[in-house]
């Protein structure tokens, strides 16, 4: 039986994040990885291909750093969680605040999606009310209701916690200045990500920030994507702005399960223990949420991280992989219909039909086709391990991949595809 037919009967969607779906895949894909070393991965059969999806932006420096697995080592031989808080946790804590300007208090947990939905409640219970603003254009917030509630996958939502989410636009401050207005005192934050493919404009971060503070609204800002990835200190340092809560995860401890919660001393207190007759907010409590690899991980990533100015290196490295892209586009006469773009440290890539509009059969062919040529690339996360010769490696595959999706542009995309064309993760039905 086929590695994909055991997964799919074992596991219900034959992974543990949808976006490692099969139906996100071309047919020509690894149906299972075994390793990764650097910016590489292996099957079982040991076949290796340049990755640029890195479990999910969950790895920043590469696979299987040493430096890195060492520190999380050290921390499993002395225990790896203890019945009080440990040495390492209180490590941790201390550096994380004192890396991002606007954390004063923090707390860890496993996973994204739980820190998020953390800052919800907590802004819930600070400010006394229900609804929450969010960010339409950012793709994941959370797996609980309130976010997966305002998607299209609503089946098994109380109907009540999707009529509480409440949706506005990037770079569209008028559309959250409606929401408020439309809700006046109801909403408890505003949750979005610093940027995504789009950068802020004209003071968009800051006009949030002045409509929260002027309406007693929680400014949350998600940077689990962008935290330590545009910046050491996050994206609200690199474009001056204090949220009032957020939230950090991903490639903070280079592929160990380390997320968090931070912010404001007064909002974090709600969930503390020694003020009495203080009304408790019960949050955050995990067996596992300071487990010690992972911090260790997280403090060793820090300081290799800031050693050898690895956010400079994504920049860099972002830089000449979109000129890159462009040029080889260029080159293959595709540029109308392939696009790369976005933030240098954290670039995309768009196939798009003769109207403009995103073609995922376009997708499907450029990413098999990748795959042939030994690179891996269902969207474009960079890491320290992508260097000069897995730049070159791109230019090839690139060359080839372009000039299949030339002919395929004139001769129908079906005719090269090998199987069925990937899927959007947020649809009705499979
Ligand atoms: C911006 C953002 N927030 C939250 C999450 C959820 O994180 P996790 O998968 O660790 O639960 C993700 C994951 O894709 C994300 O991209």
């Amino acid at each position: 039986m086929s590695y994909q037919k055991r997964l799919l009967r074992a596991i219900p969607g034959g992974a543990h994040t949808y976006s490692r779906g099969y139906d996100q895949y071309p047919a020509n894909a690894p149906e299972i990885l075994e390793r990764g070393k650097g910016a590489y991965v292996f099957d079982p059969s040991g076949k290796r291909y340049l990755d640029y999806g890195m479990a999910l932006r969950a790895v920043i420096v590469g696979y299987a750093e040493e430096e890195i697995d060492d520190a999380a080592i050290r921390q499993i031989r002395s225990g790896n969680n203890l019945t009080r808080a440990s040495v390492i946790e209180l490590e941790a804590a201390e550096l994380l605040v004192s890396l991002i300007d606007s954390a004063e208090m923090v707390k860890f947990t496993k996973n994204g999606s739980t820190s998020v939905s953390a800052a919800v409640k907590l802004s819930r219970a600070y400010t006394g009310r229900e609804l929450v603003a969010r960010c339409v254009e950012h793709p994941f917030f959370s797996y609980d209701d309130w976010f997966i509630g305002s998607t299209p996958i609503t089946r098994g939502i109380p109907r009540e916690t999707i009529a509480n989410t409440k949706l506005f636009h990037y770079n569209d401050i008028a559309s959250l200045q409606t929401l408020v207005e439309q809700y006046p005192q109801q909403i408890a934050c505003v949750v979005l990500e610093p940027a995504a493919t789009d950068e802020p404009r004209e003071g968009f971060l800051h006009h949030v920030q002045d409509l929260c503070r002027a309406h007693g609204i929680v400014f949350v800002l998600d940077e689990m994507i962008t935290g330590f990835r545009w910046h050491m200190k996050g994206a609200q340092h690199l474009y001056g702005v204090t949220p009032d809560l957020c939230t950090f995860g991903k490639a903070m401890a280079n592929g160990f399960s380390v997320s968090c919660i931070a912010g404001r001393r007064d909002l974090m207190q709600l969930g503390s223990i020694e003020f009495e007759g203080q009304e408790r907010v019960f949050l955050l409590s995990t067996t596992h949420g300071a487990e010690m690899s992972g911090l260790g991980a997280f403090v060793a990533t820090m300081a290799l991280m800031q050693r050898e100015h690895v956010v400079e290196h994504l920049w860099d490295y972002g830089r000449s992989l979109v000129a890159l892209m462009r040029r080889q586009a260029e080159a293959h006469g595709v540029s109308h219909s392939f696009v790369a773009g976005g933030v240098p440290c954290s670039p995309y890539y768009a196939t798009l039909d003769e109207r403009g509009a995103t073609s995922l059969a376009l997708r499907t062919l450029f990413s098999q086709e990748m795959l042939r040529a030994g690179v891996m690339m269902p969207w474009l996360a960079l890491s320290y391990r992508h260097g000069d010769a897995e730049l070159a490696a791109t230019e090839q595959a690139l060359d080839h991949a372009l000039s299949v999706y030339r002919q395929a542009l004139d001769q129908g995309v079906d005719k090269y595809l090998e199987g069925p064309v990937i899927k959007p993760v947020f649809r009705t039905h499979n």
